[in-house]
């Protein structure tokens, strides 16, 4: 059989990062459900994070880090990626926007004490660093496209994964080998109604290591962004924060101030903070707009927004889009450390999927695009420094029984209308103890033989086992902290849950 030396699952930043870091040496294969050029990194509209304002630094930019992640983050690991900032983003110095003496121009964004964001191509961030990386790729690095992967192959006498099973288009099994195995499949904003996230952040990543027995934690987790698009009740996209970082107010319909009398930092107060709020205006039954009618340019500033309005038919020269919150990053995911190394041998994860504990219980906005680079970047020179062994030869890869039978499915839209309204903005345990009601009665990771399902089945086994994760952990966090807000626990509890993550670790068999 042929072993690669590192089998990457999924293409972001973070994948692509880790790819081209490898450098020529090693034999990479890079499996994608989709394409290169779709996904959540693309998306990334307000830019990355980064300490090198004349009047900013590091210590400035890790206490925001913290206050916003509302100390659950693991400290170290924040300083430790917050000092490489600069570093990280120099490589990519050509490509983000400067002002007239050439040097970066840096925006602000919600719970940051000095303007760090930079950006490129105004709000198209994201797009602008996965072409640089996409332009730079090594050609040893071979892209597997439309190529979805269910299940991790694993020794299990080792506790190690040696390989990993996809389908491709057409629904023919493929098996992968690798001496390193690395999730990079992204987060799960599509188990929500609402979200500014791409059609595959579905939790696949997720659901796949907990399967195989790797820790998972911090689920209960989501960061919910303030503001998307909002058209006949539905969700287009994500106007970036970056557009109230210059300026933009969040009103009602007759123009009253949403923040005012909320939090000191107004419209740019954290984002669980801003996003429960219009939650609540919304629930009410008043409509929230961002009034952006003292931004100077918009169009030229914010190109892509612009075109996202235009082609919901907002009309921009009104000087308001309508919004409402929607889910948008996952701060839990697979445990690891800071190098990516999960509790299974030979299997790692990196950017959104991976729980390293930057985040803590909020994410700082813009942090996600750094951290994927430092993984990256990190997991390289470790795999660098240690090559890895063969899986045994002699391993079988196929299920020996196939276990197919009857599943009830869950309904994808209803899934995610439920998570939206029973795990989402504000929880409570009734609520929740509804949804894991709802929600057992599927048994989805109970099923066995995945080779037998559709990829689209696979998909809602995934969505559905997530859910799961997230809602028990929504359940069993009694107090609220950051992006995780329970209406019978209202405040912090620090006594109580200061230090502690709840983790999940698969029983196996049932
Ligand atoms: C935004 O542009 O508002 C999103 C940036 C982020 O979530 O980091």
């Amino acid at each position: 059989m042929e072993i690669e030396d590192v089998l990457i699952i999924g293409s972001g930043v973070a994948a692509l990062q880790l790819a081209s870091k490898l450098g020529t040496d090693f034999n990479v294969k890079v499996l994608t459900k989709s394409t290169v050029r779709h996904g959540n990194s693309l998306l990334a509209q307000g830019g990355v994070a980064a300490a090198v304002g004349l009047n900013d630094g590091p210590e400035k930019h890790v206490a925001d880090t913290l206050e916003a992640g509302r100390f659950h983050n693991d400290e170290s690991v924040v300083r430790e990626i917050v000092h490489d900032g600069p570093g990280l983003i120099n490589t990519f110095f050509e490509i983000f926007d400067k002002n007239q003496e050439g040097r970066l121009q840096l925006g602000l964004e919600g719970a940051h004490s000095e303007p760090r964001i930079i950006h490129s191509g105004g709000d198209t961030t994201g797009k602008n660093m996965m072409e640089h990386l996409i332009g730079r790729m090594p050609r040893n690095v071979q892209v597997e496209e439309d190529m979805f992967t269910y299940e991790l192959i694993m020794d299990q006498s080792q506790n190690r994964c040696i390989g990993v099973k996809s389908k491709d288009q057409q629904g023919v099994l493929h098996c992968f080998y690798g001496r390193h195995i690395v999730l990079a499949t992204g987060g799960c904003g599509q188990l929500y109604s609402f979200t500014s996230n791409a059609q595959t952040a579905t939790g696949d990543g997720i659901a796949m290591a907990y399967l195989a027995g790797a820790e998972v934690a911090d689920m209960e987790f989501i960061q919910f962004h303030p503001t998307l698009l909002h058209i006949n009740g539905a969700t287009k996209g994500l106007i970036s924060e970056a557009v109230r970082g210059e300026g933009a107010v969040l009103v009602t319909e007759d123009g009253k101030p949403v923040m005012e009398n909320v939090h000191e930092l107004k419209d740019l107060a954290p984002r669980h903070i801003v996003s429960q709020k219009i939650f609540d205006c919304l629930k009410s039954g008043q409509r929230v707009f961002l009034d952006i009618s003292g931004i100077s340019q918009f169009s030229q500033r914010f190109p892509s927004i612009t075109a996202m309005c235009e082609q919901n038919g907002v009309r921009l020269s009104e000087g308001r889009i309508p919004v409402a919150p929607g889910s948008h990053f996952l701060m839990g995911g697979i445990k690891t450390d800071l190098t990516g190394r999960t509790s299974i041998d030979g299997l790692y994860a990196i950017g959104e999927v991976a729980c390293t504990g930057f985040h803590g219980a909020n994410r700082l906005a813009s942090n996600s695009l750094l951290e994927g680079l430092y993984q990256g970047k990190r997991l390289a020179h470790w795999i660098r420094a240690n090559k890895g062994t063969d899986p045994l030869a002699q391993w079988s890869v196929m299920d020996p029984i196939n276990l197919h039978k009857k599943v009830k499915f869950p309904e994808v839209q209803m899934l995610k209308e439920r998570m939206m309204t029973h795990v989402g903005i504000v929880r409570s345990k009734a609520l929740l103890e509804e949804q894991k009601q709802w929600l057992d009665q599927f048994r989805m990771n109970e099923i066995r033989g995945l080779d037998t399902y559709s990829v689209r089945e696979l998909t809602t086994i995934f969505m559905g086992i997530t859910a799961s994760l997230m809602t028990e952990a929504a359940l069993n966090r009694t107090e609220s902290r950051g992006g995780h807000f329970r209406s019978d626990f209202p405040f912090e509890d620090d006594q109580k849950w200061s230090e502690k993550t709840i983790i999940h670790k698969y029983k196996g068999e049932v």
